[in-house]
């Protein structure tokens, strides 16, 4: 990998009730302790830390020196990793955790991890003691480009993907890309999806960036400014997006591009089978297809798609699935608004709709024909 930009970028995230910054800097696991005084956090307050091996066998210690250094009393709670771990069951340990350290109200707690740990500590965050505060230390790009940005916390339910959950607003999100340099290039490409997906739904530029960078298979193909704009760029829209509609009772569904088919895969193929992001590849180009036969976008947009996410080297074909099971998990979709399936429907490269208007025949027609 080329040398990590020296990223120092301050983006906003303008909920009126909850404002807040996301912090891009290079190394800035070093300056977590001086980031956190500054947002507000006083010295002595109590931390519970949060991770999964991989991560904090690499970046725990320097994430607690710098605490330490600015005056807070930390302990780490370490859960084994993966999706099959964001449970009830999860959140129990890490309330079991909360009670050993006496985690009190004006106590908080530092997710450092993907998305799965972020999840999961915000949500321990919001149910305890009815919420307390909590902040996101995201190390992989799909949570730094995602979900570390936004409040959206939870766990899976055995029915279907995220499903028991709360908004719950860090305080603040503290990005130190250097992170990303021991991320497997598999992980890479999952976070490179939610990026694609940001193209698509409304930052066209983005979309253009990504298909002018010739391998975007490995984070070792991207100089620095590309990685620094990527970031920046997704974690913008994300930022924009949800300041209008924190809470997604309107235009904030747009971020969930490619989810509705992707949650099927995560769901009928086990979860870990297809990492988030792959799921969700193989979801925008499903919609995409949907699109097509709804004239709803034209046919080289859909190629575009299609290239893009071929070029990052993510799954590109629907998998094997069982039909009679796939419409009762999309029909249990959280996105399921008065018995119907709202879709996010591309209408060009960088502009998107919601669609609730798609019938359950179409869907099934579509689904029985499914061919890519
Ligand atoms: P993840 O959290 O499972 O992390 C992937 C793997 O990478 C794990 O094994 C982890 O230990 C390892 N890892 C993390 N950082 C590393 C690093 N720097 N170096 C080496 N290994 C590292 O996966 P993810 O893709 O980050 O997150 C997926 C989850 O995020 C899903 O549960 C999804 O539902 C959720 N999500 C939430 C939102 C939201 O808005 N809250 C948005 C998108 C996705
Ligand atoms: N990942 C979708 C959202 O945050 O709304």
């Amino acid at each position: 990998m080329t040398a990590l930009p020296n990223l120092t970028s301050r983006i906003k995230v303008p909920i009126q009730r909850n404002p807040y910054e996301v912090v891009i800097r290079n190394q800035g696991l070093k300056s977590a302790g001086e980031e956190l005084i500054a947002t507000g956090i006083k010295k002595g307050t109590k931390c519970l830390i949060v991770s999964n091996p991989e991560v904090a066998e690499k970046y725990a210690q320097t994430l607690i020196s710098s605490l330490i250094e600015s005056g807070f009393d930390s302990t780490i709670l370490v859960l084994e990793a993966g999706e099959e771990q964001k449970t009830l069951e999860g959140i129990s340990q890490i309330h079991d955790a909360a009670v050993d350290a006496k985690i009190e109200r004006g106590s908080i707690m530092i997710a450092l991890g993907g998305g799965v740990v972020g999840d999961m500590t915000g949500f321990a965050a919001a149910t305890w003691l009815r919420g307390i505060s909590f902040v996101q230390v995201p190390t992989t790009l799909l949570a730094m480009v995602d979900a570390s940005v936004g409040g959206k916390t939870g766990v899976n339910h055995s029915r279907g993907k995220n499903l028991i959950g709360a908004f719950h607003q860090p305080k603040i999100v503290l990005i130190d890309p250097y992170t990303l340099k021991s991320l497997p290039d598999r992980e890479f490409r999952a976070g490179m999806a939610e990026v694609i997906k940001y193209g698509v739904i409304g930052d066209k530029r983005l979309f253009e960036i990504l298909e002018n960078i010739s391998s975007l298979d490995s984070l070792n193909n991207l100089n620095d400014n590309q990685l620094k704009e990527i970031i920046e760029r997704s974690v913008t829209a994300k930022a924009n997006i949800v300041a209008k509609d924190e809470l997604e009772s309107g235009i904030r569904a747009i971020l969930n591009y490619g989810h509705t088919f992707g949650h099927v895969i995560e769901n009928l193929c086990g979860y870990g089978n297809y990492l988030h992001g792959e799921a969700v590849a193989i979801g925008m180009l499903a919609i995409g297809e949907l699109a097509l036969i709804k004239k709803n976008w034209k046919k080289e947009d859909a190629i575009r798609q299609y290239n893009l996410i071929k070029k990052v080297k993510l799954p590109t074909r629907w998998p094997d699935l069982d039909l009679d099971k796939v419409l009762p998990v999309l029909m249990g979709d959280k996105k399921v608004k008065d018995g119907n399936l709202r879709f996010i429907m591309p209408k060009t490269i960088g502009n998107v709709e919601i669609r609730d208007d798609i019938s359950k025949t179409d869907i099934e027609k579509f689904l029985s024909r499914i061919n890519f």
